[in-house]
């Protein structure tokens, strides 16, 4: 294999078809909502680098401390000569994996932004020059095609993103990654944990502006792509914890009675003055939780990692050899 590769496995017309079925479903519905994976464009992937280094945003300081500390230990549990990363973005954290990985020969990157796996692959095989690089753009939640590559495999899904799955989407998607894997092979999974609203809602409002520019981002995206003509103007960010759920959602609220046309569809849709659109929700766990999640899915659990301070944990599992 060459040392980078890029696989497209989302054609441009799929895509399409995707996103076209994806808002006529999602605004059609009440209330009305659209799946998270539309916010990544190359702009909502900048825009989501930038939250991270935001001082509200801690899920990705805590990943990082943990990752820090545990990196020697995942690779000696795991032996792994390839790490399969879901939802990869700019594999920034992935790095601290990879220092610690001595063993490990391939690296496959999955992402439905191909700039942010092409940005990532650039940084990548110049610190590992001897890393094959396979990214692949593709949507997780779809059945994937692997590249044949050495075990063993440790699939990797970091940032908390199973988070922005709902329950039964995140079932499906479990039972999914256990069937990429054989005895031998091992899941890394980053989940935030449950904690107190006051932490949760800043993290996902921060101050300076930047998650309501990723949020309003969707609506960009939905204008270039659709020709719809939302005004992003017209719409505010809104993070609300729900206590029930145990999940954030992030909404846009129309702040007036709108009519947003959107002609690859056909399709007028309107908004009541204060009616919100729902983007994003991003569960947050406890331990009991993920471990049972996990075993539903048929994986063992290894280890449990959380930072010092509590906030956001790392697991460790595997298929058990039957
Ligand atoms: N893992 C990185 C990035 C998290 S942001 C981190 O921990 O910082 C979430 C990433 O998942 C984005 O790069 C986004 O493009 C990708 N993503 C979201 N939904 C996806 C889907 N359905 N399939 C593939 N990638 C997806
Ligand atoms: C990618 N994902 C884990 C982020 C989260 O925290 O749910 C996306 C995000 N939404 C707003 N801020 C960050």
């Amino acid at each position: 294999m060459s040392p980078y590769a890029l696989t497209r496995t989302l054609a441009e017309d799929a895509t399409g078809a995707a996103l076209r079925a994806d808002v006529l479903h999602g605004l059609s519905s009440t209330p009305k909502t659209l799946p998270p994976k539309w916010f990544y464009d190359a702009r909502g992937s900048d825009l989501f680098d930038e939250i991270t280094t935001l001082p509200e945003y801690y899920p990705t300081r805590a990943e990082r401390e943990i990752l820090l500390a545990r990196a020697p230990e995942i690779a000696a549990a795991t032996g792994a000569r390839t790490l399969v990363e879901l939802g990869s973005g700019s594999s920034d954290k992935t790095r601290h994996l990879l220092d610690s990985f001595t063993q490990l020969t391939h690296y496959v990157p999955v992402d439905v932004s191909e700039s942010a796996l092409r940005g990532a692959a650039k940084l990548l095989l110049a610190e590992h020059p001897s890393l094959a690089v396979h990214a692949l753009v593709a949507d997780f939640t779809r059945t994937l095609a692997l590249p044949a590559t050495p075990g063993p495999r440790l699939v990797a899904f970091l940032g908390g993103t199973i988070g922005n799955l709902l329950p039964e989407e995140r079932a499906a998607f479990l039972d999914s990654v256990r069937a990429l894997l054989t005895p031998g092979d091992f899941f890394l999974l980053g989940t935030d944990l449950v904690k107190d609203e006051a932490t949760l809602v800043a993290a996902y409002d921060d101050a300076a502006g930047v998650t309501a520019a990723f949020d309003k981002n969707v609506l960009s995206v939905v204008n270039r792509e659709l020709g719809a003509d939302f005004d992003l103007d017209a719409f505010r960010h809104v993070a609300v914890w729900d206590a029930e759920r145990e999940w954030i959602e992030m909404r846009l609220r129309s702040a007036v009675a709108l009519a947003v046309k959107i002609p690859a569809l056909d399709l007028a849709v309107t908004f009541a003055a204060g009616e919100e659109l729902r983007t994003e929700v991003s569960a947050k766990f406890r331990r009991e939780g993920v471990r049972s999640e996990l075993g539903a899915a048929g994986l063992e659990p290894v280890q449990w990692w959380t930072d010092t301070e509590g906030r956001f944990a790392l697991s460790l599992s595997t298929v058990p050899s039957t």
